[in-house]
């Protein structure tokens, strides 16, 4: 029951928004069987972390099927390279986004570059970075990268990443670095559907699998 209107309403996203067939062109740096997400969110935004209820268990359950890249930084902008950073919603969130920057460069483990900022933006006064990096399995240690070169360098990268898109919403969600407004706003709904929908379209899914019906 649940699998078939799951199945029909996909059906009917397809048809009522003419989803249209895209050919996805494979990049060099890309894993051939996974697609590529790029994340663009701001720390202390609230539909970012409205976002996290669905990035936690959906990139738990394909994450045999992502390649995930964490972009803190949104509606930000540097001046005079990285002297200073003015954020949406302030600098508490500046602190935020170079926080996250730093956690999540502390480790090539996406899984737990995952579960440490979905836990951080979750928690009910937006710190817990001790506890959430803990429960993630990396140091919180982050003070170093904090304080010196190297927190600005990767919030400076940050930026770079993020206005290639220039997004018009944060959270952004960009599948195989091309963004679709389609799959943006599908994506907010249902980011499961949207997900099976990526891989389907690129055939990502193995004949055996059953992860998406
Ligand atoms: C952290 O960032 C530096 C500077 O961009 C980079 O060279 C390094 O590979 C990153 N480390 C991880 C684990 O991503
Ligand atoms: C998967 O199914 C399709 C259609 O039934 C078939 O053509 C293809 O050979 C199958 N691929 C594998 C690897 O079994």
């Amino acid at each position: 029951m649940f699998r078939l209107t799951t199945a029909l309403s996909l059906l009917l996203l397809i048809l009522s928004c003419g989803w249209a067939e895209k050919e996805e062109k494979p990049r060099e740096k890309r894993q051939a069987n996974k697609i590529h997400i790029t994340l663009l969110y701001e720390s202390l935004c609230p539909d970012s972390r409205q976002f996290m209820h669905q990035l936690g268990p959906v990139y738990e359950e394909f994450q045999d099927y992502i390649d995930i890249l964490l972009v803190p930084f949104g509606k930000s902008h540097s001046e005079r390279n990285g002297a200073i950073f003015h954020c949406q919603h302030g600098p508490p969130e500046c602190l935020g986004n170079r926080l996250q920057s730093c956690v999540i460069n502390s480790t090539g483990n996406q899984a737990a570059q995952v579960k440490f900022v979905v836990c951080q933006m979750l928690a009910p006064d937006y710190s817990r970075v001790d506890q959430c990096a803990r429960e993630a399995g990396l140091l919180s240690d982050v003070d170093h990268c904090l304080s010196i070169e190297t927190g600005t360098k990767l919030q400076l990268q940050a930026e770079l990443v993020t206005k290639q898109y220039r997004p018009s919403f944060v959270p952004t969600i960009v599948y195989n670095g091309v963004f679709d407004q389609q799959l943006q706003d599908h994506s907010l709904r249902d980011f499961r559907g949207t997900v099976c929908h990526v891989l389907r379209q690129q055939n990502l899914l193995p004949n055996s699998s059953a992860i998406c019906e």
